[in-house]
Order: structure tokens, then C-alpha cells, then sequence
């Protein structure tokens, strides 16, 4: 079982001033008082490349040292993913596994061909561009398929199979088969099945959680990260401040802030009594002024302005607003509905805040759409559903913020959900009202209800308000 060595796609090596330099797409590498045989054996690596073992006799044969040099140049190109380990027949490469980040180093796996093997429950395979690729939360490294038999065996690796029934079950000599699995158990992408039970802390992450943790952090990808405005170029940014949408429009109660700085409690009372609190006044809910200051001290725009900003693509025209609460980039990105079920003074309904303007816009009456919104927020929280008063739904305008953030945005998202609800408790909490954050909820439902588009917007939050049983309620208008 030997393997080829070869370039990723787009390296290119070059000799440059005496130095030998591998420029690749995610990295470079530049190696110093190289010999001829160790610059011949360099450039075999084009694709397909070359078979590992004959390289290193072919270096090997050098002496003075040659060999381990050999090795850590080829360590040092393998953890920039410049290079990569192609298991073959015959010369056809089947597959081949890359670095994704500098802590994967290569050491051969030998499969035993009496044992089973299995794939992890956390490895996937999904197209890239022309290829496919199989990548896993837990590698450091992505293998890349060249022949589609090398795609059957992912699959035949379902259920616990030997090497030789994977060549059988793939279409693959054992060979093939043997060194596709060595790729995949090096990668971590599968193990012998049935021996160890999972880590315990391992065990408590589900599939999609662990790839969203480290497709969001750095650490194990080599996906582009942060603020790179990949869109810059290609279409404008999504404005800072969504078209008011069509319906009624409901004008809102706009406290006076200076007034407020005077006579709201102090933020350490507030902190220290801020609680979730799930009951509600029936017998005096919630009054539309009261959901025009709350909105006010929480979601309103107070500044808008237009910047042009130089990217890496150029130079753009970006508009951005100031609000209450803090957002990374100042994008701004959540909206803020109201699902209303009672509320002195407004139709039930569902309304989208205008938060320029600072008004309610009516965009469904009550119905069964707003109804199971409710409900959804009643049953997760345990409130009876005739109960509730209002329920604030955030939704996320999300392409205004992976225009301008890579491997971050939906990430970035859910951070400002948390930055919202802390704001909304201590708003509740300091105009003596009932608040409490949910924790999920249906983001087709809200589709549906609001009728925007699910990738242009979709909801990542609720909160529920309402008037505080033993509260004397303040009006908000006083
Ligand atoms: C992100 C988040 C999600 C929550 N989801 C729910 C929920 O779905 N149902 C619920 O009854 N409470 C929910 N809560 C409220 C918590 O249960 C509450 O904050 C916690 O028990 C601590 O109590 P306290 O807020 O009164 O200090 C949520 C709170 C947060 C911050």
C-alpha cells in the first residue's frame, strides 16, 4: 500500500533567488540549499505525482542527511495543504487528503484486512466547485475524490466492513480500497468499528453543532475568515435599514431618553432584578405605549450614515446605523417583529417594527399563522397560551452580514440574538414589565407568517413581554 505524492491544485514551485518557493492558493513554503536530486524529486510532484517510497529511495540515495531533510520539507508542505497523499490504482488517483491546518501531520495507517471499519458519524462528503469532498468537525485534514468509486466506498462505509468487502461493495481492488481507508483513518473520517465507546464529553455534541463550532472558529479549516467583503464587486451590500413593508402603519410612543437617564432605576437594581418572569397581568396587559418605549430604549435607529470603505476588492458604499444595543461591524442586521395577541390599544396581529420611524407596520392580522407563533413561544416556556401578551420575534437579514463576514456570519447572528435579549431583560426589568427569552422556535412558521423570504431573512429569536402581575404599571406616557 504506497502512496502518491502530489501538489494541490494551483501550487505552483518555483526556484526564486537561490530559494526554492511552493506558492499554493492557502499558503507558501520556501526551502533553502536544496540539492539538484531534491529540486528533481520536488518538481515530480506535480499531479498525479509520484509514489512516496520511490522519492524518498531516489533522495535516499543522496546520504549526508538527505532523507530526514526530505521528510521535514515534505512535513512542512503537507501542514500548509500544499501537498497532499493520493491513495491510487495502478496510478489513477482515487482520492486525496490535504492539510487543512498546520496540526495535521501525516503518519501512514496501515488497515488490518481482518478488522471492520466504519465511518464517523461526523464525517460528510459534499461538492466543492468540480469535486467532491469528504471533510469531518473533527479533522484537520479534507480528501478529496477523484473517481467516483472512491465515493461508493464513503457510502459502503455506512455500516462496519472489512477492507476486502469495501473493495467489493466499492468496485475497488483491495489495494484501492485498503488505501482509501488508510487516508480516511489518518483523517480521523472513520475508525475501527466497535472498539472504543465515544468520549463521553465527545458524545454529548450532535452532528451539526460540532461542525458549526469549527467551521465558525479558527483552528481546524482553511476557509477565508472575517471581514473579507466577498461580495464586494459582485452586488452591493444589503442596505443597513430594510424597505418598510407594505400594511398599516401604527405610530409609537417615544419616551423621552434625558428624562429617563433622570428617573430610571440604576443599572445595579436593574442587573440585580432582572429575572425571567412568565406571568402575566391578565386583568391589565400590556399598552401600545408601553411597546413604543420598550422598542425605543431597545431597537431604534438613532443615526444613519453612508461611508465608503476600501476593501481588498476596492472601494464601496456602505450605509450604517447606530443603535441601542452594540453589533459586529455596526451592521445591524436582526428586525424586529411583534406578534400581538393582547395589547391595550393595538389590533391582534403580526406587525414589523420600523425602527427609523419608529413605528409598527401591520403585516398579518391574527390568524392561525400568528396563533401557532404563539403557541410555539406558550408551549416553550410553559405559559398558557391565552396567557401571552406579546411576542417579539428577531429575525436576521443574514446575506447583509456574510457579505462582508466569511466563516463568522451566522455565528455573528446568534451573538447579537444574545446582545438583543440582554437588552430587551433590561428594558422589561426597568419599566416594570414581565420579560422572558425563548429559546427556539419555527423559522418556516415565521416565514410563512411574516411572508419574506427564507434566505433573505429568517427568525433566530424570540422574546416574550408583557405586564408584571403586582406590578403598579407604569405608564409609559407619564
Ligand atoms: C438564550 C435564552 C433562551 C431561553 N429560552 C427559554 C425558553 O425557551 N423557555 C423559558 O421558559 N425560558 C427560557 N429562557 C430563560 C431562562 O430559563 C432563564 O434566563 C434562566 O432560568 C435564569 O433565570 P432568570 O432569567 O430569571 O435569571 C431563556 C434564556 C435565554 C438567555
Amino acid at each position: 500500500m504506497g502512496f502518491l505524492l502530489t501538489l494541490c491544485n494551483g501550487a505552483s514551485p518555483a526556484e526564486e533567488n537561490g530559494l526554492f518557493v511552493v506558492n499554493g492558493p492557502k499558503g507558501r513554503v520556501t526551502l533553502r540549499d536544496l540539492e539538484p536530486e531534491v529540486i528533481a524529486a520536488l518538481h515530480r510532484l506535480a499531479p498525479p505525482g509520484a509514489d512516496e517510497d520511490a522519492l524518498a529511495d531516489a533522495v535516499g540515495a543522496i546520504g549526508n542527511g538527505a532523507l530526514p531533510r526530505w521528510f521535514y520539507y515534505l512535513d512542512r508542505l503537507t501542514r500548509r495543504g500544499l501537498i497532499g497523499r493520493s491513495a491510487h490504482e495502478s496510478g489513477t488517483r482515487l482520492a486525496t487528503l490535504f492539510a487543512v491546518s498546520p496540526a495535521f501531520a501525516w503518519k501512514p495507517v496501515r488497515p488490518a484486512p481482518d478488522r471492520q471499519y466504519a465511518l464517523s458519524r461526523f464525517a460528510y462528503l459534499r461538492r466543492e466547485g468540480n469535486e467532491g469532498v469528504v471533510e469531518s468537525p473533527q479533522s484537520h485534514a479534507r480528501l478529496v475524490l477523484q473517481e467516483s468509486r472512491a465515493a461508493r466506498l464513503i457510502g459502503a462505509l455506512a455500516a462496519p466492513a472489512t477492507p476486502a468487502e469495501l473493495a467489493e461493495r466499492s468496485g475497488l481492488t483491495t489495494e484501492g480500497a485498503t488505501g482509501l481507508l488508510a487516508l480516511l483513518l489518518r483523517a480521523e473520517m472513520a475508525s475501527e468499528a466497535g472498539t472504543e465507546p465515544e468520549d463521553p464529553d465527545l458524545r454529548t455534541w450532535a452532528f451539526h453543532d460540532l461542525l458549526f463550532h469549527t467551521r465558525s472558529r479558527k483552528g481546524r479549516s482553511d476557509a477565508p475568515y472575517g471581514g473579507t467583503y466577498r461580495f464586494a464587486g459582485q452586488f452591493p451590500p444589503p442596505p443597513a435599514v430594510k424597505p418598510v413593508p407594505v400594511g398599516d402603519r401604527v405610530p409609537l410612543f417615544k419616551p423621552d431618553i434625558r428624562a429617563l437617564e433622570r428617573t430610571d432605576p440604576p443599572l445595579a437594581w436593574v442587573q440585580e432584578h432582572r429575572r425571567s418572569v412568565r406571568e402575566f397581568d391578565t386583568t391589565q396587559p400590556i399598552t401600545v405605549a408601553q411597546v413604543g418605549e420598550f422598542l425605543f430604549r431597545v431597537n431604534r435607529v438613532k443615526e444613519q450614515r453612508e461611508t465608503e470603505l476600501q476593501t481588498v476588492r476596492g472601494p464601496v458604499v456602505m450605509d450604517f446605523v447606530s443603535r441601542p444595543y452594540p453589533t459586529g461591524g455596526s451592521l445591524y442586521e436582526l428586525e424586529i417583529y411583534a406578534a400581538v395577541r393582547t395589547c391595550d390599544g393595538l389590533t391582534p396581529g403580526l406587525y414589523a417594527h420600523d425602527p427609523v420611524a419608529h413605528r409598527l407596520v401591520r403585516v398579518r392580522g391574527r390568524g392561525p399563522a400568528v396563533d401557532e407563533l404563539l403557541g410555539d413561544a406558550a408551549e416553550s416556556t410553559a405559559i398558557p397560551a391565552g396567557e401571552l401578551q406579546v411576542l417579539f420575534v428577531l429575525a436576521a437579514r443574514v446575506p447583509r452580514v456574510a457579505w462582508k463576514y466569511e466563516s463568522i456570519a451566522y455565528a455573528l447572528v446568534l451573538k447579537h440574538v444574545g446582545v438583543v435579549y440582554q437588552t430587551m431583560y433590561l428594558a422589561a426589568t426597568a419599566m416594570g414589565l414581565a420579560g422572558c427569552a425563548v429559546g427556539g422556535g419555527d423559522a418556516d412558521l415565521f416565514a410563512r407568517a411574516a411572508g419574506v423570504p427564507y434566505a433573505a431573512e429568517t427568525s433566530v429569536g424570540e422574546f416574550l413581554l408583557g405586564s408584571k402581575r403586582g406590578e403598579p404599571a407604569r405608564d409609559a406616557r407619564e
